[in-house]
């Protein structure tokens, strides 16, 4: 069952996948639910069981490459800008417990006053004119915003981080390397942390940094280079998906009107269009993994060493656990059928943070407008390879 045909092809550095992906899963999970890429070297699970339960095997597969398809992201050297979501258990297990001490759910709901405040900053910047790229001017600031706050990067400093993480994440149409200007970047950017961490080494602040200099358990005690790559991974993990969760968001409503309409009416119901965005077109479409033992799909085995892809993105659309799931459908059953944040001993730890996030942005923003529009025609996708989403999504709103 296993597939590689020229007219079946899963390729993350194609420009027409970029555009619509959905198609090309559909005929994966029929035809070839284990799928082969000789090309890039890659395997793939797109089904809705296989990607749960690959998520929830951390033993068989490894996250010790990190997470990303990138050639030069797949070094055993990945964890020192990603943390623990580079480690399998037991040094994943102990990072993420310490790192845990410190960020905690009351954290993150003392947060949420300053994400508040953060958000209509901008949007007092944004909706000065009834135009604007909704990603440059509010979802492509915020997320990065938030981090800095939580962290307790000093407001002077949050425009040039923001550039930072910017630059990180930049890369050029079709080339898969990482650009020079992106690796000079990520070292201003561990740079500053260090400089962060030493100095609330010396004075500790009421935030995340100063907390997680001071977690302990049983004696262990986080380094400096681990809180380091701790804060570089946050802006890894959770920066660009959040934009684009509020990116997608906008875009899907906007296509999707009649099913605003509740939303409008009653913004209670801002958490199930978040949530329905999250299952129709996820920011975190592909994952990556490397195989640690050998283990048989379909009645093929993968050889210990081999990179097999799972793919949430695909896993949302499967006909086998959700009813026409190419309808946006706010309001639908989704419980503990979403994959976006992952599953097991990976589930992204800052789930809860993306969501009150998004929560408190859009109904920010839909208090102060009666409606919007998307320009299509000006929008423009980010062509990564595991990221899916906006660079630029021109709207006009009607103001309340
Ligand atoms: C819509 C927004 C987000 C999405 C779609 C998302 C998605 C994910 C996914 C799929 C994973 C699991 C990766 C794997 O299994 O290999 C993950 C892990 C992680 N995420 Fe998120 N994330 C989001 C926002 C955030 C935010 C806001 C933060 C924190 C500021 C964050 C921090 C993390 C961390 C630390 C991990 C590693 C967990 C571990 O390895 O144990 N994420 N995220």
């Amino acid at each position: 069952m296993t597939g590689s045909t020229a007219e079946l092809v899963l390729d993350p550095y194609d420009y027409d996948f970029h555009e619509d992906p959905y198609p090309y899963y559909k005929r994966l999970r029929d035809e070839a639910p284990l799928y082969r890429n000789d090309d890039l070297n890659f395997w793939a699970l797109t089904r809705h069981a296989d990607v749960h339960r690959g998520f929830r095997n951390s033993t068989t597969l490894s996250n010790r490459l990190g997470v990303s398809l990138d050639p030069i992201s797949r070094t055993p050297e990945a964890y020192r800008t990603m943390s623990f979501l580079a480690m399998d258990d037991p040094d994943h297990l102990r990072l993420r417990t310490l790192v845990s001490k410190g960020f905690t759910p009351r954290r993150i709901r003392e947060l949420e006053p300053r994400v508040l405040e953060l958000t209509h900053r901008h949007l007092d910047i944004a909706l000065e004119s009834e135009s604007f790229d909704y990603i440059g001017e509010f979802a492509g600031q915020l997320p990065m915003d938030v981090i800095s706050e939580l962290v307790g990067v000093p407001a002077e400093d949050r425009q040039r981080l923001r550039t930072l993480a910017d630059a990180v994440m930049h890369r050029e149409d079709g080339v898969t390397d990482v650009p020079t200007s992106a690796l000079a970047a990520a070292m201003d950017l561990l740079v500053y942390y260090a400089d962060m961490v030493k100095q609330r080494r010396a004075r500790p602040a009421d935030d995340l940094t100063s907390a997680l200099l001071e977690a302990e358990i049983d004696g262990d005690r986080l380094r400096d280079d681990e809180i380091m790559a701790f804060l570089f991974l946050m802006v890894v993990a959770g920066n660009e998906t959040t934009t684009k969760l509020l990116g997608n968001a906008l875009y899907w409503g906007g296509r999707n009107p009649d099913q605003l309409t509740g939303v409008h009416a009653d913004h209670s119901r801002i958490p199930r269009w978040i949530e329905e965005t999250l299952r129709y077109d996820t920011s975190s479409q592909i994952l990556a993994r490397l195989v640690a033992a050998d283990v048989e799909f379909y009645g093929t085995t993968l050889h210990e060493g081999d990179t097999l892809l799972l793919v949430p993105g695909s896993a949302h659309r499967d006909e086998r656990v959700f009813d026409s799931p190419d309808d946006f459908h706010i309001g639908r059953d989704i419980g503990s059928k979403l994959l976006s944040f992952g599953s097991g001993a990976h589930f992204c730890l800052g789930a809860h943070l993306a969501r009150m996030e998004a929560r408190v942005a859009l109904t920010a923003l839909f208090e102060r407008i009666q409606g919007y529009q998307v320009d299509e025609s000006g929008a423009v996708r980010v062509h990564s390879s595991n990221v899916r989403g906006f660079a630029r999504l021109p709207i006009t709103v009607r103001k309340a």
